[in-house]
């Protein structure tokens, strides 16, 4: 079994990018800069939102973090994003998900300039993405694609279940595995909560990506010898032995299946610090197109 280490290869591709970010600045240039917005208090988001902006850091990026209390209102949301459509000082800015129930989320993402949305959830880029033209792929699908191309996993012609259809992950993910080019060419089953004999599928299948959200979902019944697992979950689940009061689970029951496993991501340090490496790497891309403008 060989563990897709995710923090290593996140490691690398920081590296390759804060090397690119010296040539920017040896050329007399503006780094590139991305803005995060946070709406609310939600504990998970806050710890995500915070890594990305230290992942700016790292690798020399310009960052601002706009935090926005729970009771902002949609079209105060609205009035935030188009001012930062509109500085031309940022290259790229997210707009963190969840947000709170109140505001709608599909307004809030379509409202994003479709040439600083390096998250790729604008319809424009995701139907740019399917259609195999130049858009900003989604962090998570984009990271798993490194993590599987970079560990000389084959995808060519092998059977590969998607666990989860969010507009995130999932969806996304089955797409881009049935692409032409690295880390594609799969023959992809996208399943879902109404997929009936679940087990019929993944016992089948030669990659399986789970995205749902569920700890421990994915056990070792449900999977054949060789299979190769990509756990995209990431749960906290009480525990009061942890000084947090909480562990980190993925939707994978690790222990087991990695005995069945030929290549398996961990929960932490797999597929979460890829995310992050990516969003990086689609900022600077944003850095070097509006230059081109
Ligand atoms: N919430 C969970 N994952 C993501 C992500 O990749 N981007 C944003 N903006 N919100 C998220």
């Amino acid at each position: 079994m060989t563990l897709l280490d995710g923090k290593k290869v996140s490691n690398d591709i920081k590296d390759e990018i804060a090397v690119d970010v010296e040539r920017i600045k040896s050329r007399g240039e503006r780094v590139p800069h991305l803005a995060a917005v946070l709406v609310g208090e939600d504990g998970a988001s806050l710890t995500y939102v915070g890594s990305k902006v230290k992942a700016c850091e790292r690798v020399g990026f310009d960052s601002t973090l706009v935090k926005l209390p729970d009771t902002t209102t949609e079209e105060e949301l609205l009035e935030k994003i188009k001012e930062l459509n509109e500085n031309s000082l940022i290259d790229g800015f997210i707009v963190q998900l969840p947000l709170p129930k109140h505001i709608n989320e599909d307004r809030v993402l379509v409202a994003v300039d479709p040439s600083k949305d390096v998250d790729g959830f604008h319809p424009e880029n995701f139907g740019r993405m399917a259609l195999e033209m130049e858009s900003f792929i989604p962090a998570t699908p984009s990271g798993i694609l490194q993590l599987l191309e970079r560990n000389n996993v084959e995808t060519k012609g092998k059977h590969t279940v998607v666990i989860g259809r969010s507009h995130i992950v999932g969806r996304p993910m089955s797409i881009l595995m049935s692409q032409k080019g690295e880390a594609g060419n799969s023959t992809v089953t996208l399943a879902h909560s109404h997929t009936k004999n679940l087990s019929d599928f993944t016992k089948k299948a030669d990659i399986i990506i789970v995205a749902l959200g569920v700890p421990e979902f994915l056990t070792q019944d449900m999977v054949k010898e060789g299979v190769v697992v990509i756990d995209v979950g990431i749960s906290r689940v009480a525990d009061a032995s942890k000084p947090r009061g909480y562990a980190i689970k993925g939707d994978v029951d690790f222990e087991n299946v990695s005995k069945k496993a030929s290549f398996i991501t961990p929960v932490p340090g797999g597929v979460g610090p890829m995310t992050i490496a990516m969003l990086l790497k689609n900022t600077l891309i944003a850095r070097e197109r509006r230059k081109l403008k």
